[in-house]
């Protein structure tokens, strides 16, 4: 476990300067972030029209519910997600939930308004209804009626918890401060709890602002965060010391933020620590210098990638292995989580045949997928293998026995070790001898055959996601 770490210094606050240009700052945001009244009056129609539908189709025991942060006043301008649940009576099975609930939901779709519908298979299935004339999304979930989070049977029967948490222990300038929030935290890469994210969910920006009580205050919070960080959120403290510590073993984190409606949930679970860590260098930046620059994370264009990377490749005296594949039209999730764990199967395969890789990016964009690691120039002809103590006998024969084509064989002290030839010359040798060979299976939504490998240059679409992941990669505040 990393536990302080951090020399304490003197704390990260913001100046009697600053405060003048963090106001300003706040108050041009809040301009941007916060939907138009006339907006929310849109949203608020297509939402009263849906759920008009919803509650002709249902059966009277299902009640219609309006979840998310369009319920609760903390959605972003221009995201036009409307999240309505479809709350079941305990009593129903579980497969009345699934068929009549994806079936109502279908059966609000007009064909002749370009709508359409797709069934989602997350934790718990759900209906994405795409209403293309009106520019919205709207999920519609469906789950169980609740009180409290012991009665809870899905996932998603916490959302009517947090529903009526958030509307009766928010303010509406605190429901602002949520939104400057995850607009921020969106600027640098850091909102969503999804796989590819790993970041801060909606909820849980909530419970932050509830938590510190404004942006400025999260936002200095953050500037000095360091880990554990616990925090019952029901009660508005931060623990420390023993209890601490035996949460951190309940929930296997050292971020944690208690959810109020369930004792037994850590909201902050999805967030890695590189995103805290992010978080805390983003809000560093910004209580440095108020501005619309270090608010959002100032942008990269990605014209001419393949030159871009090129320079790149140079200044580090590296080369690209790219492999790009095509995958299904299948949750982002799980092929994200594919990826990552193929990228790091590869990566310690070059580590351990003497490859140095500088820098190893995924990407991930609708039905294209990479992996690329940046890889130190070098031709690797041979490798050290360390072997056993001459004083363990038979082991140290047989180390020596297996060795009879090796360039050396010589003791470090009483250990043997041996240079043999390496297997792979080079990466490429090494990525292709690893995809063709027949033993090592790819993760199953990676197929060789939608695949190809590139070194150095590539197409220059596929350049463009190397680039992007690339930038989204950069540590590059100043601070
Ligand atoms: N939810 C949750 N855990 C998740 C995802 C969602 O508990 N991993 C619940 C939360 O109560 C959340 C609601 O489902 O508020 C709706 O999810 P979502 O639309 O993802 O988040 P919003 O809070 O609506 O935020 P956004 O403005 O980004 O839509
Ligand atoms: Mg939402």
């Amino acid at each position: 476990m990393h536990v302080g770490v951090l020399v304490k210094e003197e704390a990260c606050t913001l100046g009697k300067s600053g405060s003048k240009k963090f106001d300003a700052l706040v108050t041009a945001m809040l301009k941007k972030v916060k939907p138009s009244q006339s907006e929310i009056e849109g949203t608020t129609r297509i939402a009263n029209q849906i759920m008009g539908l919803l509650k002709e189709s249902a059966p009277k025991d299902v009640e219609i519910l309006l979840a998310g942060s369009t319920a609760r006043g903390t959605q972003l301008s221009g995201n036009s997600d409307i999240d309505i649940f479809l709350l079941f009576p305990k009593s129903a099975k579980k497969e009345r939930l699934e068929t009549q609930g994806l079936r109502i939901a279908k059966s609000v779709i007009d064909r002749r308004k370009n709508e359409r519908c797709e069934i989602k298979y997350a934790e718990h299935p759900y209906a994405k209804l795409f209403l293309e004339d009106a520019g919205v999304t709207v999920d519609v979930v469906p789950a169980y009626k609740i009180s409290s989070a012991d009665e809870r049977a899905t996932a998603v029967d916490r959302t009517q918890l947090h529903n009526e948490f958030v509307n009766s222990n928010l303010t509406q300038r605190q429901r602002n401060c949520v939104r400057l929030l995850k607009a921020f935290f969106d600027g640098h890469g850091v909102y969503g709890a999804e796989a590819m994210t790993e970041g801060f969910s909606g909820y849980l920006c909530e419970l932050l602002i509830y938590h510190y009580g404004s942006f400025l205050q999260a936002i200095t919070a953050f500037s000095n965060v360091n880990v554990p960080l616990v925090i019952e959120a029901k009660k508005r403290v931060e623990m420390g010391g023993a209890s601490a510590e035996a949460l951190v073993k309940k929930f296997k984190s050292t971020f944690i933020v208690i959810d109020p409606t369930d004792s037994n949930r850590n909201v902050a679970a999805n967030v890695s620590i590189e995103s805290l860590a992010r978080a805390a260098l983003a809000s560093r930046a910004l209580l440095k210098d108020p501005s619309k620059g270090t608010f959002y994370r100032s942008g990269y264009s990605d014209l001419d990638a393949n030159a871009r990377l090129s320079a790149l490749r140079k200044g580090l005296g590296a080369s690209t292995y790219t492999i790009h594949f095509v995958v299904p039209d299948i949750a982002e999730d799980i092929i994200w989580q594919q990826l990552k764990k193929l990228s790091s199967r590869l990566g310690s395969e070059l580590s351990s045949n003497g490859f140095v890789t500088m820098l190893s990016l995924q990407s991930l964009h609708k039905r294209e997928a990479l992996i690329s690691f940046f890889v130190r120039d070098a031709v690797i002809k041979a490798g050290i293998a360390k072997g056993p103590s001459v004083f363990m006998g038979n082991a140290a024969s047989r180390f020596v026995a297996a060795r009879r084509n090796s360039h050396l064989i010589s003791l470090e002290g009483d250990r043997l070790y041996a240079i043999d030839s390496s297997r792979y010359a080079t990466p490429k040798a090494l990525l292709h001898a690893f995809i063709s060979e027949k033993s090592s299976e790819l993760p199953s939504y990676l197929e060789k055959k939608h695949m190809r490998i590139y070194v150095n240059s590539m197409p220059e679409s596929v350049a463009k996601l190397v680039y992007q992941a690339y930038n989204g990669r950069k540590i590059d505040y100043k601070l």
